[in-house]
């Protein structure tokens, strides 16, 4: 079993849903996981892993609520820190993703380890998001050492 942090980026709530929705699939493997809402670098456990579950609004901008902690990345070392992408978007915005594409090169910058290939989940195509993201991670899941099998 192992511990998760998910840290949520959402304006209009389709993130928390898919956030909701990776905790059930998490939970139902035997692991423990925590939702940020409203996220603060100093009360994430570093030595975690992490799974970033963002939109983009604006022009290519993180939601409001990502916004300070994605600022406090930049002043950081995370290089005990492990970390998966789920990124919501638009794909008829030329800034499909972006948000999800930031916050993965901070942590990258900030000496993070990606785990798996992020996931871009287009709401054009799909309607209900969370289960693109269920699958995605319970695919991950089910290819980790046996430490994470529950
Ligand atoms: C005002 C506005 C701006 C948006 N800008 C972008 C964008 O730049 N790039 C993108 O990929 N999606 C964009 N989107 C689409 C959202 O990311 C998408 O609807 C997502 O599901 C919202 O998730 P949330 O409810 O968690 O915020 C935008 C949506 C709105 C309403």
């Amino acid at each position: 079993m192992a511990n998760f942090n998910i840290i949520v980026g959402s304006v209009l709530g389709a993130s928390e849903y898919v956030a909701d929705a990776l905790q059930e699939t998490l939970h139902n493997q035997g692991h423990s996981v925590t939702i940020h809402l409203e996220p603060e670098l100093q009360s994430i456990d570093k030595s975690t892993i992490w799974i970033v579950c963002t939109s983009t609004h604006g022009a290519g901008d993180l939601p409001d609520n990502i916004q300070p902690f994605s600022d406090q990345l930049k002043e950081t070392e995370l290089s005990s820190t492990a970390f998966l992408v789920v990124g919501l978007g638009d794909s008829s915005y030329d800034t499909y993703c972006n948000g999800a594409m930031t916050m993965q090169s901070l942590l990258e910058k900030a000496g993070a380890t990606l785990l798996n290939k992020p996931i871009h989940i287009d709401v054009l195509t799909h309607p209900i998001p969370e289960d693109a993201a269920v699958e995605w991670l319970e695919s991950w899941l089910a290819n980790q050492p046996k430490i994470l099998k529950g």
